[in-house]
C-alpha cells in the first residue's frame, strides 16, 4: 500500500474510552467517529473536561481506545505494537500543545532541526529546511533566539516550524493559542492554517474559539461524550 495515495489520513470507528479511577467510572467518549483527509482541517470545539485532549491523546496512538478503531494512514492501530505505533506516529503525525515545550537550552533553529537530526538527516540540509520553514513563518530575524527571548506568539510559531518540518500527513494540535492573546492568537492559527494547506499537511485542532475554529474546514463539537458535526458552510 502506497500511503501518499491516501486520500483519508485519520479515521476514528467508534471510539469509546472510560477511565476506571477507584469507584469512580468516567465514560469520556462514547462512539466517536470521524475520519479526516489529506490536507483537510478540522476544529473539534468543546467545555473543558469533555474528552478533547483525551480524543487527541488516542487519535494520535498516545492512549488506547477501551473499544472501537482507530485508523492512521490506513493502519489499524489497535492491531500494532507500541513500537509499530511509534514509528508510524514519528513518521505521520506533528504535535502542538498549549504551552510549547520547546529545549531552552537550544536556540529556535536548533529546536526546529531536533526532529530532522533525530531522523539522521545531515546537519547542513537540517539546518537549512530549519531556517526556511522559519522565514516563512515570519521568524527571519529571531533564528538565533532562544526560547526565553521569545515572546508567546514566536514560541508558538517556533513550536508549529518543529512539529511540520518534518511534514506530517497530520498535525494534532491541542489548544495551540490558548495561551495567547486574541490577535496573536489569530495570527499564529492564519499561519498554521496556510502552512499545513502548502504542505498538504491535515489538521485537527482543538480550541476553545469559536471565530478560530470558523476558519477550518469543518467544525465538530464534543459533548456528553459524543462528538457531532456543525455545518461551516463548506
Ligand atoms: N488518566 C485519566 N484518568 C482518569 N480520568 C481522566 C484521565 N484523563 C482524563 N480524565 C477525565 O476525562 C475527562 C476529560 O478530560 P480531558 O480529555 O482532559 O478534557 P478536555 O481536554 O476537554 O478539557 C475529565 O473528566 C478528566 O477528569
Ligand atoms: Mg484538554
Amino acid at each position: 500500500m502506497s500511503d501518499t495515495n491516501l486520500k483519508v489520513v485519520l479515521q476514528a470507528r467508534a471510539v469509546s474510552k472510560r477511565f476506571h479511577d477507584g469507584l469512580l467510572d468516567v465514560r469520556v467518549l462514547q462512539e466517536v467517529n470521524l475520519s479526516l483527509g489529506r490536507g483537510e482541517s478540522l476544529a473539534i470545539v468543546g467545555a473543558s473536561g469533555s474528552g478533547k485532549s483525551t480524543l487527541l491523546h488516542i487519535l494520535g496512538g498516545l492512549d488506547h481506545a477501551s473499544q472501537g478503531e482507530v485508523q492512521l494512514m490506513g493502519h489499524s492501530l489497535p492491531s500494532l505494537t507500541p513500537s509499530q505505533i511509534g514509528l508510524l506516529r514519528n513518521m505521520h503525525l506533528g504535535f502542538v500543545y498549549q504551552f510549547h515545550h520547546l529545549l531552552p537550552e537550544l536556540n529556535a533553529w536548533e529546536n526546529v532541526a531536533m526532529p530532522l537530526w533525530i531522523r539522521r538527516e545531515s546537519s547542513q540540509s537540517s539546518q537549512a529546511q530549519a531556517r526556511q520553514l522559519l522565514t516563512q513563518l515570519g521568524l527571519s530575524q529571531r533564528l538565533a533566539h532562544r526560547p526565553s527571548e521569545l515572546s508567546g506568539g514566536e514560541r508558538q510559531r517556533v513550536a508549529i516550524a518543529r512539529a511540520l518540518v518534518t511534514k506530517p500527513a497530520c498535525l494534532l494540535a491541542d489548544e495551540p493559542t490558548g495561551n495567547l492573546d486574541r490577535q496573536t492568537a489569530k495570527e499564529v492559527f492564519e499561519l498554521m492554517l496556510s502552512m499545513s494547506k502548502s504542505i498538504q499537511t491535515s489538521f485537527i485542532v482543538v480550541t476553545h474559539d469559536p471565530e478560530l475554529a470558523a476558519l477550518c474546514d469543518s467544525v465538530m463539537h464534543l459533548k456528553d461524550g459524543h462528538l457531532s458535526g456543525l455545518s461551516n458552510g463548506h
